[in-house]
Formats: C-alpha cells, sequence, structure tokens
C-alpha cells in the first residue's frame, strides 16, 4: 500500500515590522511502500518522511524562522539533526547530547531560524546508518535575500541505494562492510528537484548533496560551463573552475553555469555510472556577465588558537589495534564516552590536527558550526562543515566555536559512525 500524508505546510505572514517570516511544516516520520524502479516496478518498505522519497525539500529565506514538527509514526525511535545549519545546540537531534530520543507516537517542535543562505539537508540521527538508508532525509534549502540571476535553481540529491536482485531496497548490510569502505550501494541516482528540459544557454545553479550513507561520490558534469560557488552551503570568496566535484556522504556544492549542450552526471570516483541529466530543448541568449561570487555568509573570522589539538582516526579492517571497544575509534576511543574529545569557551579558536592512520577514507563531520581547512602551507582554506580524508592523509581544520553546547564530531560514513567513530566537544 502507498501512503501518503499530505505536508502540513503554511507560511505565516511575519506580524507587522517584523523582519522574518514564520515557515512551518510537520514531518511525519512513518514507514512508507515506495516503488524504487516506478510506477510498473515492484514496492519496497522505506521510511521516509511525509510519505516522500527523495525528502520532501525544505525552502526557507536566509533569515527566516523553521517550526518543524516531527512526529513519530515508526515503530522505533528517531530524532531529526538539521546539517550544517548553526542550530541552538538543544535544536540539534543527537542521542545522549542533546535530546532524548523520540518513542514512537511522540511528537517534537524543532524551532530555529537559518542564519546562512545556502545548500543543508535534514536526516535522521538515530540508527542513522539504517534510518537514511531507507529514506528519512532530505534538502533544506535556505535561499538568498537576494538571490543570483538565474533560470532554473536545481537540487540534486545523489542517491546510493542498494537493491536486490529484484529491484527491492535490500535493508542488509554485510557485517565486514561496517569495518571497510561501510554500506555501499549497487543503484546510484542524482534525483533532480525540477528534471524538465533546459535550453541552451539557461543559467542554471546545481545544489548537490551527497545523501549516501557511505559512499564518496566524484561528479562529472557535462552540458555545463559552470563554476563552483558554494562548499557545504559556504559560498566561495570567488568561484573556482573544477573538472571533477567529489562529495563525501553528507557534503554538498552548488555549482552556477550556462548551458551549453544536455546536462549529464556521471560518478566517475571507480568507473563510470550514469546519475542522470537533464535534456534540452530550445536556446536563448547566453548571459554576458560572468558567474558571480555568492553574498558571503556572516561567518566567524579565526582568532588566535587557544588549543591545537590531535584526533587520530583508528581501526578498519587492516588497522592496527587501538583502545576501543568497536571497530573504529578516534585516541583509541570507540563512541561517545562522558568526557568530551575536548572543552573549550565559545569564541575560542581551535585549532584540530586530523590524522587518518587507517586503510579506509573518512568524511568528518562537525555539528554545530562551520570550520575552516588548512593547507599544508598554513593557508586558510574553505569553510565547511564535512571534510574528506583519503587513507593515510592528515590535515588540519581550525575552527571558532560561536555555538555553545555539547557538539558531535563524527564520520558520516554511516557505518563507520555506528561502529565508533564519534565523539564530541563541549563549548561552555
Ligand atoms: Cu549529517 Cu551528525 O550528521
Ligand atoms: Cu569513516
Amino acid at each position: 500500500m502507498f501512503s501518503v500524508s499530505a505536508a502540513a505546510l503554511a507560511t505565516m505572514a511575519p506580524a507587522t515590522g517584523a523582519i522574518a517570516a514564520i515557515k512551518a511544516i510537520t514531518l511525519q516520520a512513518q514507514p512508507t511502500d515506495i516503488q524504487l524502479s516506478g510506477a510498473d516496478g515492484p514496492t519496497s518498505q522505506m521510511m521516509v518522511y511525509n510519505g516522500v522519497f527523495p525528502g520532501t525539500e525544505i525552502r526557507l529565506q536566509q533569515g527566516d524562522r523553521l517550526n518543524a514538527r516531527l512526529e513519530n509514526a515508526l515503530e522505533e525511535g528517531t530524532l531529526i539533526h538539521w546539517h550544517g545549519i548553526r542550530v541552538p545546540n538543544a535544536m540539534d537531534g543527537v542521542s545522549m547530547l542533546t535530546q532524548e530520543v523520540l518513542s514512537p507516537r511522540q511528537s517534537y517542535d524543532y524551532r530555529f531560524s537559518v542564519p546562512d543562505a545556502g545548500t543543508y539537508w535534514y536526516h535522521a540521527h538515530y540508527l542513522s546508518y539504517d534510518q537514511v538508508a531507507r529514506g528519512l532525509f532530505g534538502p533544506l534549502i535556505v535561499t538568498e535575500a537576494r538571490p543570483p540571476d538565474l533560470d532554473r535553481d536545481i537540487t540534486v540529491q545523489l542517491l546510493d541505494l542498494k537493491v536486490d536482485p529484484n529491484g527491492r531496497f535490500d535493508p542488509e548490510t554485510d557485517t565486514s562492510a561496517f569495518t571497510t569502505l561501510g554500506r555501499i550501494g549497487n543503484d546510484q541516482r542524482a534525483h533532480l528537484s525540477d528534471p524538465r528540459p533546459v535550453r541552451i544557454g539557461d543559467r542554471i545553479r546545481l545544489r548537490l548533496i551527497n545523501t549516501a550513507t557511505d559512499r564518496i561520490v566524484a561528479v562529472q558534469i557535462k552540458g555545463l560551463l559552470g563554476r563552483l560557488v558554494a562548499l557545504d552551503g559556504m559560498p566561495l570568496a570567488a568561484p573556482r573552475e573544477y573538472e571533477i566535484v567529489t562529495l563525501g556522504p553528507g557534503q554538498r556544492a552548488d555549482v552556477i553555469g550556462d548551458v551549453t549542450g544536455a546536462i549529464t552526471l556521471d560518478d566517475v570516483r571507480d568507473d563510470v555510472h550514469a546519475l542522470g541529466g537533464l535534456p534540452i530543448s530550445g536556446e536563448r541568449t547566453r548571459r554576458q556577465v560572468a558567474v558571480a561570487s555568492l553574498p558571503p555568509n556572516p561567518a566567524a573570522s579565526l582568532g588566535r588558537p587557544t588549543q591545537n589539538v590531535e584526533l587520530v582516526m583508528q581501526g578498519g579492517a587492516g588497522g592496527d589495534v587501538h583502545g576501543g571497544f568497536a571497530g573504529w575509534a578516534f585516541n583509541d576511543v570507540s563512541g561517545l564516552s562522558g568526557q568530551p574529545f575536548t572543552r573549550i569557551r565559545r569564541n575560542e579558536t581551535l585549532t584540530i590536527h586530523l590524522v587518518n592512520t587507517t586503510a579506509w577514507p573518512h568524511a568528518i563531520h562537525l555539528h554545530g558550526q562551520h570550520f575552516y581547512e588548512i593547507g599544508p602551507d598554513g593557508v586558510v582554506g574553505d569553510y565547511r562543515d564535512t571534510t574528506l580524508l583519503e587513507p593515510g592523509q592528515a590535515r588540519n581544520i581550525a575552527c571558532r566555536f560561536t555555538n555553545r553546547g555539547r557538539w558531535l564530531l563524527h564520520c558520516h560514513m554511516l557505518s563507520h559512525q555506528a561502529d565508533g567513530m564519534a565523539t564530541w566537544i563541549d563549548v561552555t
């Protein structure tokens, strides 16, 4: 049975004199039968919000308030995390750190405003290696007060489904996957929010979101003369040329460019996997002006670091013995302990030396604030919420912690997170 409950969407007019709008939405997490391969295909039991797979897009304007009611119609607990959004700690949706797991038939009101424009997403943050694999996620798009001049603004959810030979969702994760690459699918797709044909000469924005639980994608975009304009929601100081856009699980990239032919998206990380695209219909005169940078978000500039700490990734198949109890560990500890990885005062700057001693890549995600990737030469690089480290790689990141609370730091390969690769930072 295909069950769809209408999303309760209402935009309330701001009270006189108010600057921000309030958007109210109800997200009902529910088991839902979905036909993954179209109307003629078999049904799979997924878990989704409001009956929609892949997830319903929430679109706000910078500075708006979101009132999101999560209703748990699952047979198990759940929580929502608003990935990349600078929310108050109590709204962050992390069990053991910020809120109790929401039991079946309970509801919870998440209320926060969105200070930064950009491409973000929301997803289940309880048993997430399973709940996200089954579909509990969606895009959260925050538009600029003055958006760039575009013909089309398209959200691209990159999916990595694991299906059985009949085309049904395959819930099995072979246990060795937890200590290797994680749960890797066999049906990769790009789901476009607006699949209508484009014209040659159209200026379009593609908001790429890697929603995979564990797969890294290297996206090659054909048919677009584009520039990379944002990473993990945050605008780049200047538009950047790219050939391939590599995204670890949880990472996002925004590309703006002019259409030169049919758009195709391929993942070229291992072999070439066609993900999808957009056909052409018609033509328009191309804009004379080059793609400009997006307006900057109110980012915190770095201070002089008051702590330099090291975070060593350990474990996985072929890895050395470590002190943690699970397959993976940070600094000899698996999973969340009562003690944070480090304590810092609000507004202090912390440098973290990330070291991947393992034979596997990891995508390290910090909740609550973005951080800067620091180049080998000490140069301050991109401002991100998730940083990808290949096997044997090390990288410094620096962050001014402007947001008080208990913030999770974990690998966004959700199988790795489930198997110990998580810790937290206490900002007092
Ligand atoms: Cu997108 Cu802790 O996760
Ligand atoms: Cu990992």
